[in-house]
């Protein structure tokens, strides 16, 4: 708060300095009663709106209904919104179908900037730092050690990994959440990552973001709507299941903490780990370069996050892989609370923002040859850490980044020790242009994973 009354100071005296900021945003034609409804039914929106940013700029505004949304395509802009004037941008868009997936606003990631939307993330985040600091590395060493077992028994054979990525993640929270963990037969998980994908999938499909611009059409009938309002059943159906175990801990905010933490920590360190293997496929020699940087610094030993400093090359990887691919492309859409301004831009209070992390992260003004894949330029000083914003920033700011950061180094190193990637016989590269929805995932492809002469311990 204190912070927020210095950005308005601060506002009001460069307002008094340098005029008031300007009205007019630039943006494409808007259409009447669609208005720029076209530009956001795009197969893969972070693409499409990254190439009207070479047209309007780093900040443009979309009209949907009578809804403005602005769109935030460069770190500096996306940094001014949710960094350095965070009190402004820190709300959500009130939305009908948030709503219904959220329990009526009381998830974390849907939730509005509230006192008790505060007072629940506070809480969250303080559980999982104290897990951080306990238990999370024998956790996720323990999630890495299954997986390379289950990449050891497919004997070199070609296989879609996806769903052991899934599984991996996805275990890592459930210990945390429920203190259990499945094995990738359990029809319990099946259920659960089938429940999950397809309200992320339902979720970012134009049938259904089309219900919060045009109330009218909600009394239509919906095929996509309906599926979408039956797994959402299904998925509080068995997280309740199992919250029944802790009476005390029932009620809909926790309900819904524990969706945010499957939800948002599942999909995406899969994603991310999918990405990493299909770049690797694509540069065999950076494989190479990591994994002999493993054998060397670590000589037999296990890997620890501590040391993280230690594997350069490893750490540019992880870097590279979440500029290219933030798996989280248009992070979730934010809400001015009051009256702001971005880039001199007046932004009226309840305006969406949706910072275009993808778009940020092509910027060819901080990123020489934005399109490739060269984890060496972190080696080589190119580009800035500062703009890369894969988890967002300031109040909203990834509630699991802390995890997220030790599973993408504790599964890649353990991953990269003891297996070569390789392409199978016949079968093309991946394609690497993905599929963009919430998450931003790869197309299924299938890989071989070569045990190394070091067999899992
Ligand atoms: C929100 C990225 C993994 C939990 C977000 C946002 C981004 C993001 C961009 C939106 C920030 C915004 O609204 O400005 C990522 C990436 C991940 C990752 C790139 C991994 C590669 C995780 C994990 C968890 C998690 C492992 C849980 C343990 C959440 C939650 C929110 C969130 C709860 C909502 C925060 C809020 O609205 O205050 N994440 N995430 N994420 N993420 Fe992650």
């Amino acid at each position: 708060e204190e912070n927020g009354a210095k950005s308005s100071l601060l506002q009001y005296v460069t307002r008094l300095v340098c005029g008031p900021p300007s009205l007019t945003l630039p943006g494409p034609p808007s259409y009447f009663l669609i208005g720029n409804m076209l530009e956001l039914a795009h197969d893969h929106l972070p693409l499409h709106l990254t190439g009207l940013a070479q047209r309007y700029g780093s900040i443009y505004r979309l009209r949907c209904g009578n809804t403005t949304i602005v769109v935030l395509s460069s770190s500096e802009v996306i940094r001014e919104a949710l960094v350095k004037k965070w009190s402004d941008f820190a709300g959500r868009p009130d939305s009908y179908t948030g709503n219904i997936v959220s329990g009526g606003g009381c998830s974390i990631s849907l939730g509005d900037y509230t006192e008790v939307w505060r007072a629940h993330r506070r809480l969250v985040h303080s559980a999982l730092q104290r897990c951080c600091q306990k238990s999370l590395h024998d956790v996720i060493e323990r999630h890495a050690l299954c997986l390379m077992n289950v990449l050891t028994d497919y004997k070199g054979t070609a296989v879609d990994l996806s769903e052991d990525f899934t599984v991996a993640a996805s275990n890592v929270i459930t210990t945390l959440t429920f203190g259990k963990e499945y094995d990738k037969s359990s029809p319990e998980l099946q259920q659960l990552h089938h429940c999950l994908n397809e309200i992320v999938g339902l979720w970012g499909s134009s049938w259904i973001s089309a219900l919060d611009s045009f109330p009218l059409l909600r009394k239509l009938p919906n095929p996509v709507f309906s599926r979408l309002l039956k797994e959402v059943v299904r998925r509080d159906d068995i997280i309740q299941k199992h919250l029944d175990d802790y009476k005390a801990l029932s009620d809909t905010h926790v309900h819904m903490a524990t969706v945010d933490l499957l939800i948002g920590g599942t999909e995406t360190t899969a994603a991310w780990l999918n990405w990493t293997i299909a770049f690797l496929l694509h540069r065999p020699e950076v494989q190479s370069r990591v994994h002999e940087e493993l054998s060397v610094v670590l000589d037999g030993q296990d890997p620890k996050y501590s040391d993280r400093h230690k594997f350069p090359a490893l750490n540019a990887l992880v870097q590279e892989v979440l500029r290219l691919r933030p798996v989280a492309p248009l992070a979730v859409p934010h809400r001015a609370i009051r009256d702001s301004s971005i880039a001199g831009y007046f932004i009226p209070k309840n305006t969406v923002i949706i910072p275009n992390l993808f778009g940020a992260h092509h910027d060819p003004a901080v990123w020489p040859d934005p399109y490739s894949f060269r984890p060496e330029r972190f080696l080589e000083g190119q580009g800035s850490t500062r703009a890369l914003v894969p988890f967002g920033g300031g109040a909203r700011l990834c509630l699991g980044e802390s995890v997220a950061k030790m599973e993408l180094f504790l599964f890649t190193a353990y991953l990269l020790r003891d297996f070569q990637f390789v392409l199978p016989e016949d079968v093309p590269l991946p394609d690497l242009k993905g599929v963009a929805s919430v998450v931003l995932k790869i197309q299924p492809f299938k890989v071989i994973a070569l045990p190394r002469h070091r067999q899992p311990s």
